[in-house]
């Protein structure tokens, strides 16, 4: 009777303890899949397409001067909607970004006198932004690649 008795404590023991070893390799095998899948989220946003950190930027820096519709204020900072410049020269755009501009400046006709300070500190900002502000506003003005905006030199702070 005794002996029955230890082998039945012997038996639940072993039960409680594969399935505790169970529980927790399911859980592990959970956190492993959770890890997988934020992996391929980060592998499938490019900094060409991430949108979620251009509008980021845009929003902490750049909608102070341009504006959160992006229209700028004529004479003061002017509208990056249809913008020439991004339309045809996103190179000079990602300099414009990293490096600042001294301003003096034309556009459409309308005269910019106020410099515009350096806004970002990577190619990966840069891009991001560029082609965020590209493509919304209503803009459709296409995109600029990582690649290529290494292109530009940084100018030390
Ligand atoms: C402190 C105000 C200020 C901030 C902040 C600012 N800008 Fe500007 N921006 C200007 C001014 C002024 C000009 C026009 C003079 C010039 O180009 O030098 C300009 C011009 C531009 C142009 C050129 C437009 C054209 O059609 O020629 C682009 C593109 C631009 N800014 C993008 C940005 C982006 C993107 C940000 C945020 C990362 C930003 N700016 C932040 C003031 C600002």
């Amino acid at each position: 009777m005794k002996m029955n008795y230890m082998r039945l404590t012997v038996a639940s023991l072993a039960l409680v303890v594969s399935l505790a070893s169970c529980g927790g390799g399911q859980q592990n095998a959970q956190q492993e899949q959770t890890k997988q899948e934020e992996t391929a989220v980060a592998e499938k946003v490019s900094p060409e397409k991430d949108f979620v950190l251009g509008a980021k930027i845009f929003n902490e820096k750049c909608i102070a001067c341009h504006q959160a519709n992006g229209q700028g204020i004529p004479g003061a900072f002017p509208s990056l909607v249809d913008s020439d410049l991004l339309r045809e020269d996103k190179l000079a755009a990602i300099h414009q970004v990293l490096n600042g501009d001294p301003g003096g400046k034309v556009i459409k006709g309308v005269q910019y006198n106020a410099p515009m300070p350096p806004q970002v500190e990577t190619y990966e900002e840069a891009v991001a932004v560029i082609n965020y502000v590209s493509n919304h506003f209503g803009n459709d003005l296409g995109y600029i690649s990582l690649e290529e905006a290494r292109k530009v030199t940084i100018n030390p702070r």
